[in-house]
């Protein structure tokens, strides 16, 4: 069967670096795919939302099954409109897709169904929204209600900066997708991220990571996309996992077929581990970056099954297995990510790194230019360790990072730093 995955990002590096082990697939492609990506699989010069594009490609290259990485296609309706053209495909449809494309959706489910999370209101104006801040606690998290690149949550330390914070967003500060905003409740605890395959009806349960969003040491600077990630996150214990599923996985797998939106594809929880318990701050539909590498890291045998099966309906008795070992990436970026920076650097020692036992470089933003790697976006580089502990992830990640050489990249120093001081 051919396959096609979209998405450029480590992530579908990683999808495709897993899925390429398949015995079921015959060629492997990629839209747009990227330096990295090109070594496994055919790219396929076409963009992510670019929908009829994508369906006149499958259907002239006997695409059987497509495997879609970002959320902005799948919130712009790509798996509906596969489906009409007949062509199966993993991922949530785009009245599921709204559980990340709209966080008022996602936050009225919850408290439809009792789902444990932050304390919100929904607002549509400023002024409203500014008259109930003036009744709230700081700090305060306030959200704008559509996608926006993982930029549009802020958490304002005092009343001031929220009111700031409101009249930025219904002044346009993230366009559309601040139309509408959520205020909601501060939580503290530890942050972890959960993920389940579903086919709307069954729940495999894959495997738990943590994320590092700040750009600097010690969780410092401003958010990322995520500067690098480990699995498993030991703060989630088989009794946080089951009450995840419990409380929060499966009321929302049965709430959305209630709604008739079943949920296909994979539920990325972000949770907060708070004293009460584990509580939602939010929902994913599609694979974390850079959790996603862990997890593919981790994986042993076939994902390609399981994907299929979750699209099919047929999810219930299918297994997957792990690796016993933790995986740990560190992202490498463009130096002023996530602000401003340089394209087109030379990235060497690639190969060096890569020939480290246990150690995989997974391509973000790169593009290959006749011999050479060059930079081609902000996160640029996933450097994946595998070891027996989080610690010995961690090693061999650094490792790999140290064989390179790309004085135009930097990254944190200290991922996993949570899992290794435990
Ligand atoms: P998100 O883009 O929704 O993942 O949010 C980005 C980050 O903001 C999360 O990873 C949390 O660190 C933080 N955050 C979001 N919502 C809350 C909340 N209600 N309380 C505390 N931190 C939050
Ligand atoms: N690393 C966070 C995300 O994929 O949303």
């Amino acid at each position: 069967m051919n396959i096609l995955v979209i998405g450029s990002g480590g992530r579908e590096h990683a999808l495709c670096w897993s899925l390429k082990k398949s015995p079921l697939i015959d060629t492997l492609y990629c839209a747009p795919g990227n330096g990295g990506i090109a070594e496994v699989a055919t790219c396929v010069e076409m963009g992510v939302e670019d929908i009829p594009a994508i369906i006149t490609f499958c259907k002239s290259h006997d695409v059987g099954f497509v495997v879609v990485g970002p959320e902005a296609p799948l919130v712009l309706g790509l798996v509906d409109a596969l489906a009409d053209a007949g062509i199966k495909s993993f991922g949530p449809r785009e009245n599921a897709a709204a559980l990340e494309g709209s966080k008022g959706y996602m936050k009225d489910l919850c408290r439809e169904y009792g789902i444990p999370t932050a304390e919100y209101q929904r607002f549509d104006n400023a002024d409203a929204a500014k008259s109930y801040l003036q009744s709230q606690k700081m700090p305060i998290v306030i959200k704008a209600d559509g996608l926006a690149a993982g930029k549009g949550v802020i958490i304002a330390m005092s009343l001031s900066e929220a009111v700031a914070t409101v009249d930025e967003i219904f002044g346009g500060m993230f366009g559309n997708a601040g139309a509408e905003i959520v205020i909601e409740e501060f939580l503290t605890g530890e942050e972890a991220s959960f993920f389940v395959l579903t086919d709307g009806t069954s729940i495999l349960p894959m495997a738990t990571a943590q994320d590092h969003k700040a750009a600097g040491d010690g969780d410092t600077g401003p958010n990322t996309g995520g500067m690098g990630a480990y699995s498993p996150a030991p703060i989630m214990t088989e009794d946080m996992i089951t009450r995840t599923l419990d409380e929060i996985i499966s009321p929302t797998v049965k709430a959305m077929k209630n709604r008739g939106a079943p949920f296909t594809g994979i539920l990325y929880a972000g949770l907060m581990i708070t004293e009460a318990g584990p509580k939602l701050i939010e929902y994913n539909v599609r694979f974390g970056d850079p959790e996603c590498q862990v997890l593919c890291a981790r994986l042993d045998g076939d994902l390609l099954p399981a994907l299929m099966a979750t699209a099919d309906g047929s999810l219930d008795g299918v297994n997957l297995t792990w690796k016993p070992e933790a995986a740990l990436t560190v992202v490498m970026a463009a130096a002023g990510y996530p602000g401003p920076y340089e394209k087109n650097t030379v990235i060497g020692g690639l190969e060096e790194a890569s020939k480290i036992e246990d150690v995989v470089v997974f391509h973000a933003g790169t593009k290959k230019e006749g011999e050479d790697i060059l930079a081609n976006g902000g996160r640029v580089l996933g450097v994946t360790g595998l070891g027996k502990s989080v610690k010995q992830a961690q090693e061999k990640a650094y490792s790999g990072v140290k064989a390179l050489k790309w004085p135009e990249g930097f990254c944190r120093s200290d991922i996993g730093w949570r899992a290794v001081e435990r």
